[in-house]
Order: C-alpha cells, then sequence, then structure tokens
C-alpha cells in the first residue's frame, strides 16, 4: 500500500488551483434506517462535491470516502454526484471523479442501485461533449468501476488501486477461485493486461499532477478547440536526429517514439496507455503550440502489427480526439494485422473494424506519416487517403504494398524454382518497397526527408486549421463493438 494515501479531501484541494475549490452539499445525509443505519447518518454521506479550477479553468468534481462505510454509494451521495454532473454539462466543463468505493451500498438495496442508473446516465449524456475523467485511489467495485468506464480516460495508484466488478469474497463464492484484490483488478492488471486503465501513477500525487497535465491537451467541452501554448520551440526546427531513426533492414526494429518525441514542441510526448498494446503507441503532444493527438504503430513490439487490443486501443483515443477538435497524426510502419488462430477466433475482423471506422468517420484534421511498412489492410486502415487523411507523406524509406516482397512471391510464384522466386523478389521489391508508386498515383501527396517532419506536419496543420468537414446526418453511427 503506497503510504502517499490522501484523505478525499486533501486529494481535491491538491488537485485544484489553490483556494478555488466550493464545495456543494457538505449537509446532505443518507435517508436509510435499515440496518442500523439511522445510527449512522454523517454530515456529507461519504462525497464530497463542488467545483473549482484547474489552470484557471472550471472543472467539476467529486470525491469519495472511504472512511464512511467503504465509500459505498447511497441514493444521496447519487443525487450529490449527479448535481455535479449536470452542472459540467449545462456549464461545459471536465468532470472529474476521484472514486474510492466499494459500489453500491448494501444496506440501501434498490436505492442506492438506481443511484448509479443516474450516474451512468449522465456520463452517457455527457460522453463526447464534456471531457470526463476518473481517478481509481482505493478499492472499487461494481457500479463504482462502471461509472468510471463509461468516461474518457482513468488512471490508478500502483498497489494501492483496484477495480472489479465483484471482490474477491464472491469470485470465491461463485467460481471457488481464491484470489486477492490485487491479482484480481489491481493498476498492473488494468493497465497491462486488460486496457480498462489508460495511466499507473505511484501514488495520489502522482494521479492527480497528471489529471492536471492531460487536461492541459484537451478543451472544456466539444464546442472549444484545446488550449493552445505561446509557440516556446522553432516551428522551422529541422530535427537531424531523424535521419537515421528508420533501419537500413526492413526486418529491424526500433521506437516510433523516437521519431514522435523530437517532432513535438519541447520534444515531449505525453504517453497515453503506454503499458497496454505496445504495439501501437498513442498519446497527445503540441505542436507550434497546438494540441495534437498521435496514433503510432511500435515497430519495436509485435513487429507494429495491429491485433485485437492494438485496436480497441487506438480506435477509443482517435474518436475521442475527433469528440474534442483535437487533430490526428498517424504514424505508420505496420507489417499487416497479426496472423494466428487466437487473433481471428478473438474476433481481429471485428476488432480490426474499428480503427477504420474511427478514422473514415473523424471530421477533424487528419495527417498520415509512412515511415516504412504500409501494408495490406493496415495501410488502408491506418488513416490512408481514401479513408479520409487531408495530407500523406512518406519517408524515402516507405514501402506501401499488398504485403512484403518474400510473402507476396511466395504466393504468386509457388511453383517457381528458387532462383526464379528469387528474381521476382527483387523485381517486386522494386516497384512496391518504396513510396513512388503510392506518389504517382496521388495517394502520398509528398515524400518527405525525416529531418523535415516537424516542419511539413505543422505547415499541414496550419493548412488544415479551419477544416470543416462534416458526416451526412444520423442519429449515430454503428460502430463494430
Ligand atoms: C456498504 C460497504 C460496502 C458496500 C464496503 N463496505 N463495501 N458497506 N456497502 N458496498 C464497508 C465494509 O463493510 C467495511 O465496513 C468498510 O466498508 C471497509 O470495507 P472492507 O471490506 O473492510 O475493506 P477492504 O478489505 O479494503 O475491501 C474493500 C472491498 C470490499 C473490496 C470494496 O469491501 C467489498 O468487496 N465490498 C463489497 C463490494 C460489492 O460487492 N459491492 C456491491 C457491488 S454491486 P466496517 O464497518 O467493517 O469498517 C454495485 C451495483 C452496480 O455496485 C452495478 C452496476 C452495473
Amino acid at each position: 500500500m503506497s503510504q502517499n494515501k490522501l484523505t478525499a479531501r486533501e486529494r481535491i484541494e491538491s488537485l485544484l488551483d489553490r483556494n478555488t475549490f466550493v464545495e456543494l452539499d457538505k449537509h446532505v445525509v443518507h435517508r436509510c434506517n435499515d440496518f442500523g443505519m439511522a445510527e449512522k447518518k454523517i454530515e456529507g454521506d461519504g462525497v464530497i462535491s463542488g467545483y473549482g479550477k484547474i489552470d484557471g479553468r472550471n472543472v467539476f468534481v467529486y470525491g469519495f470516502d472511504f472512511s464512511v462505510m467503504g465509500g459505498s454509494l447511497s441514493a444521496a451521495n447519487a443525487q450529490k454526484i449527479a448535481k455535479v454532473q449536470d452542472l459540467a454539462l449545462k456549464n461545459g466543463a471536465p468532470i472529474i471523479g476521484l472514486n474510492d468505493s466499494g459500489g453500491a451500498r448494501i444496506q440501501e438495496g434498490v436505492e442506492s442501485l438506481t443511484g448509479f442508473a443516474h450516474i451512468f446516465k449522465r456520463n452517457v449524456m455527457a460522453s463526447g461533449v464534456i471531457p470526463q475523467i476518473s481517478a481509481i485511489m482505493g478499492p472499487c467495485a461494481g457500479g463504482s468501476c462502471y461509472s468510471p468506464a463509461l468516461t474518457d480516460f482513468i488512471l490508478m495508484v500502483k498497489d494501492q488501486s483496484q477495480m472489479f466488478v465483484t471482490g474477491p469474497n464472491v469470485v470465491k463464492e461463485v467460481t471457488n477461485e481464491d484470489v486477492d484484490k490485487e491479482t484480481l483488478g489491481g493498476a498492473s492488471v488494468h493497465n497491462t493486461v486488460s486496457g480498462v486503465s489508460h495511466f499507473i501513477c505511484n501514488d495520489d500525487e502522482e494521479v492527480l499532477m497528471t489529471i492536471r497535465e492531460l487536461l492541459g491537451f484537451i478543451p472544456s467541452n466539444n464546442m472549444e478547440d484545446a488550449p493552445s501554448y505561446p509557440i516556446t520551440d522553432e516551428v522551422n526546427r529541422v530535427c537531424h536526429e531523424l535521419d537515421n531513426v528508420v533501419p537500413i533492414d526492413p526486418n529491424v526494429p526500433y521506437d516510433i517514439r523516437d521519431i514522435i518525441a523530437p517532432i513535438c514542441d519541447q520534444q515531449y510526448f505525453f504517453e497515453v496507455q503506454s503499458e497496454f498494446a505496445k504495439n501501437i503507441v498513442i498519446g497527445f503532444g503540441r505542436m507550434a503550440g497546438r494540441s495534437v493527438g498521435f496514433v503510432a504503430n511500435q515497430p519495436n513490439f509485435l513487429a507494429g502489427s495491429l491485433d485485437i487490443d492494438a485496436s480497441d486501443k487506438a480506435a477509443r483515443f482517435i474518436r475521442f480526439c475527433d469528440c474534442f477538435n483535437i487533430p490526428l497524426i498517424a504514424i505508420e510502419d505496420v507489417p499487416g494485422f497479426l496472423p494466428g488462430v487466437s487473433q481471428e477466433h478473438g474476433g481481429i475482423i471485428r476488432h480490426g473494424a474499428k480503427i477504420v471506422y474511427a478514422f473514415a468517420e473523424s471530421t477533424v484534421p487528419k495527417i498520415t506519416l509512412i515511415t516504412r511498412k504500409a501494408y495490406g489492410g493496415a495501410y488502408i486502415v491506418m488513416n490512408s487517403k481514401c479513408i479520409g487523411a487531408d495530407i500523406n507523406f512518406a519517408y524515402p524509406t516507405a514501402e506501401i504494398a499488398v504485403m512484403g516482397a518474400e510473402g507476396a512471391c511466395n504466393i504468386l510464384y509457388r511453383k517457381a524454382t528458387t532462383e526464379e522466386r528469387k528474381e521476382k523478389i527483387e523485381e517486386y521489391r522494386k516497384k512496391f518497397a518504396t513510396p513512388t508508386r503510392a506518389a504517382e498515383l496521388g495517394y502520398i501527396d509528398e515524400i518527405i526527408a525525416p529531418c523535415d517532419t516537424r516542419i511539413r506536419l505543422i505547415q499541414a496543420l496550419d493548412m488544415t486549421r479551419n477544416k470543416n468537414e462534416s458526416n451526412p446526418p444520423k442519429k449515430h453511427g454503428n460502430i463494430p463493438l
């Protein structure tokens, strides 16, 4: 357990700009008289709620107090939370939940369950309108996991916070499995295996500072742009360090973050979900003071191929950026979708379709840079021209083809001798292991030198600044889930 666990009130004070917190409903008490609850009424009833500022911008906040009946949700607590959710939505400001809660208050039965229904409904209505952020700062069960799951970002504290639908005791009763809280739903599990969480932090303070930083990249609501910052880095900075990042041998891996970070202002990249589905990298950066969202294949992990988890991770991030007017930059080095029985049976077709859907429906400025491999369906889905990218760049090292030369010739020339096949591989490589053919057809707008990446991307972002595109009117689309 972290030594730095703060009280619910200290968390809120630490999260917000100094002396800006205004508390609401501090005299509210629960209304349950069963199971001896009449004698257990505490002012505020285990949730602290209100509003304040982060970097001078309005935010709404609520925090559970685990010391009051395990932070369990009473109908009264739910009413307090719903009130700040309504205010946040009406006033176009982000809402932050600091969760430390055993879920529905068992003594209240259906009243506390209904409380979660009120919160969930508001979570869904606010989705895509105001940013919703959930910190998980202690054990959270049942509804106290599902509300965060409906929000945009989840942050957890290492060795201190857990999320599960049902706790270890219920698991033991139903499945006879012996499992402790941490193994069932600790921060490591949700940041590496399940992908439920987006950030893993060392203590409460780090969670709260990460929320403040995250908000700096995103607007207060879907009608605004993300805050822009004074340009403190040279817009025309030539990045010579990029000239040697992509290895000459196409089979040698490299870290795609060595391309992303140098092109960002101050060379700073704020990665999201860094420990989950490492074959795709997502996160925010600033270019010429403006927020951008990066979605990049990671050749260092599974050769950058797209699998089920990577598809889910990327699609959700793309949709977040699109909701909140944050331009997207796709950086591509992808040999294809990951082959295999477990992937096919797990539904890679359904999951992979989410990336196509997300890129194709998004109307924010969209730019693509192909650094090396852009093979097959993965080329198409990674924000290709005809999916709707505004500007497509490629390095001279880009290979845009249905598949790698060897794989292609092994299929096309199966019956040829080894010598003949070697010749064909060379021919295929010459023809397709370059960006030339795609550039001739206009699918690539410009072949650029790596050192010019920052300049070119900033020019493209500037050109698309006033982009105005909309999709056909509809109630909502039907993304494959
Ligand atoms: C009332 C609760 C409570 C709850 C905990 N407490 N959860 N009281 N309702 N849901 C109380 C405990 O009785 C205890 O009181 C105090 O909080 C601290 O709990 P501990 O168990 O001692 O803490 P810990 O060992 O850290 O375990 C935390 C926990 C565990 C893992 C969260 O308490 C737990 O499993 N609680 C029940 C979780 C649950 O099943 N919730 C309902 C989910 S259904 P004392 O007086 O002893 O200090 C739900 C419906 C929504 O939420 C569904 C949406 C789809």
